[in-house]
């Protein structure tokens, strides 16, 4: 029996990279996926994969930061679909650079697109959300939450906000059976973040060297993970951070 069956999910910055594959597994297991990107036609893409798998996507070409568009996204798939149960807050711009260069509209926009788009969806779940069957909201942050990384101010600050602002969101949304949990990715080379680092071969096996379980991360991995906290299987489950990271966030080197 599929475990998300029946159920409508929304997806922020699933063109690509790890918010695709969150979508196409949300519905692999049955699930009706809005999929939202500010790229269309990756957006547009990733619904086609999900419609030749025999689902049901909807391609949403938005900027997730504008509160508007988000409520209107999300008011489009509930009058559709009927109902939202799951919201998953993946989309983000991410950039390295040490904080003498780091320029105003570049952290404005990180921040626009990595944490307010959160509450925008949010908001978005409290209006849609069924108040007895209530509803699962899977944020997305990082080790760099609480991790030093160098160039890398501006994310890590992000990530912890994500991190903090996913403990908040729970407790003031438990009353209304929102679960808000967060997956925390180890490595996973995706495109968008291997042109942060520069497509950095080395730096990629360095940290497969250094991750205790031998390997980077996949995009299957987190999904898997981000299905598991959306299904009934986790319905105590709530304020969680779960690292999918092959044990590197607390390997203290030997
Ligand atoms: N890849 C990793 O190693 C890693 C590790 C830890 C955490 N994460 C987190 O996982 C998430 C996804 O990472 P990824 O590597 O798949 O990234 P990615 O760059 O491959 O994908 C990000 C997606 O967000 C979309 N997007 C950007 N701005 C948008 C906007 N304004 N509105 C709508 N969509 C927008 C992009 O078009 C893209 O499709 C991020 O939150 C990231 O911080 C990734």
């Amino acid at each position: 029996m599929p475990r998300l069956k029946g159920q409508v999910a929304f997806v922020t910055g699933a063109g690509r990279g790890i918010g695709q594959a969150m979508a196409l597994a949300f519905a692999s297991e049955g699930a009706i996926v809005g999929v939202a990107d500010i790229d269309k036609t990756t957006a547009e893409a990733t619904v086609g994969e999900i419609e030749k798998n025999a689902g049901t996507a909807r391609a949403f070409s938005i900027d997730v930061s504008r509160r508007e568009d988000v409520l209107r996204a999300v008011d489009q798939l509930v009058a559709e679909f009927g109902r939202l149960d799951i919201v998953a807050n993946n989309a983000i711009v991410f950039r390295r650079e040490p904080v003498s260069e780091i320029r105003e509209d570049t952290v404005d926009r990180m921040i626009a697109v990595g944490l307010k788009s959160i509450f925008w969806t949010a908001q978005a779940a409290l209006i849609h959300m069924d108040t007895e069957r209530g509803g699962v909201i899977i944020n997305n942050t990082s080790p760099a939450a609480e991790l030093g990384v160098p160039r890398s101010t501006a994310y890590s600050a992000i990530k912890g906000a994500v991190s903090s602002l996913t403990r908040s969101l729970a407790i003031e949304f438990g009353s209304r059976r929102i679960r808000v949990n967060a997956v925390c990715p180890g490595t996973v080379p995706t495109p968008g973040a291997r042109a942060m680092n520069n497509n950095d071969d080395a730096l990629y096996e360095a940290r497969r060297q250094r991750t205790p379980l031998g390997r980077l991360g996949t995009t299957e991995d987190i999904a898997a993970a981000a299905v598991f906290l959306a299904s009934a299987e986790a319905s105590f489950i709530t304020a969680a951070i779960l690292r999918i990271d092959g044990g590197v966030t607390v390997f203290g080197g030997a």
